[in-house]
């Protein structure tokens, strides 16, 4: 099997290559640090022999986004995983929303085209897997950082009903919190999270593999944040207003 990543270097994304290159599978990685896109490849292949190829792109610039959906296309892929991404906390009222925009580049427009080239091949061959990371914070009101994964989940559910039964399936996977650069990155305080809520990013990505094998529409790949989730869903919306705004505050 070949499995295409993006932001496969670092986190959930390099957890995803652990796992799929431990069973054996063959994977293109995606991400801006050419280096570390080298030393992760070159690490994959000494411990699983398994071929990796690597393709340095900026998804937030057009042509590199464009040579990651030409990659898609190419016919070979059975799984995509649209996993970059980035913590988001700039406040909806700053003035320089260049960095929502990177957030709407990275964080949808590319899921979209790269879902759309990957779903296009993968229903002419009549297979296929097609995964995006969505969040557990899709079900609750952070700043930007909840409509772009809200974004993501939804349009999971819209291309998963286009590729009804054409033997492609699409998963949103809605972590919770799991240790990665990500919070250090965008400087999200972190010590204010209690350690029980963090989950291992190799546990998740195993058990999101297993819901994605099942062509599970929706993965949430811990059973405490099944539960966060179901009280997102089913409480006022006044109250998860009120945990969203608390959340938000002891990040800062
Ligand atoms: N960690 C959590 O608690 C958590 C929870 C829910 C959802 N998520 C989601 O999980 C996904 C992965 O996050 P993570 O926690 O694993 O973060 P991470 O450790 O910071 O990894 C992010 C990965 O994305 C790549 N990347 C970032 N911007 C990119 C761009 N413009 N073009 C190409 N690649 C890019 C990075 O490589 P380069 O820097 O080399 O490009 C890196 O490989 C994100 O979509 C995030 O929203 C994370």
């Amino acid at each position: 099997m070949l499995a295409l990543i993006t932001g496969g270097t670092s986190g959930i994304g390099a957890a995803f290559a652990d796992v799929l290159a431990a069973r054996g599978d063959s994977l293109v990685l995606v991400a801006r640090d050419a280096e570390r896109l080298r030393a992760k490849a070159d690490e994959l292949q000494a411990a699983h022999g398994v071929p990796v190829e690597v393709l340095q792109a900026d998804l937030a610039v057009r042509a590199d986004l464009l040579r990651v959906a030409e990659r898609c296309a190419a016919g070979d892929l059975d799984m995509l995983i649209n996993n970059a991404g980035f913590g988001l906390h700039a406040g909806l009222l700053a003035e320089d929303w260049s960095i929502h925009e990177k957030a709407l580049d990275v964080m949808c427009l590319a899921v979209l085209v790269l879902g759309g080239a990957a779903g296009r091949a993968m229903k002419a061959r009549g297979s296929g897997r097609i995964v995006n990371i969505s969040s557990l914070a899709s079900w609750i009101a952070q700043g930007h950082y909840s409509p772009v994964k809200a974004w993501v989940r939804s349009y999971s559910e819209g291309l998963g009903d286009e590729l009804h039964g054409s033997g492609v399936t699409v998963t949103a996977v809605c972590p919770g919190w799991v240790k990665t650069e990500f919070h250090e990155r965008a400087g999200i305080r972190t010590s204010s999270i209690p350690e029980w809520i963090w989950v291992d990013a190799h546990k998740m990505a195993a058990i999101a593999l297993s819901d994605v094998e099942k062509g599970a529409s929706i993965s949430i790949p811990a059973k405490r944040w099944r539960v966060a989730a179901f009280l997102a869903r089913h409480a006022p919306r006044a109250a998860v207003r009120m945990v969203s705004r608390m959340l938000t505050k002891s990040r800062a």
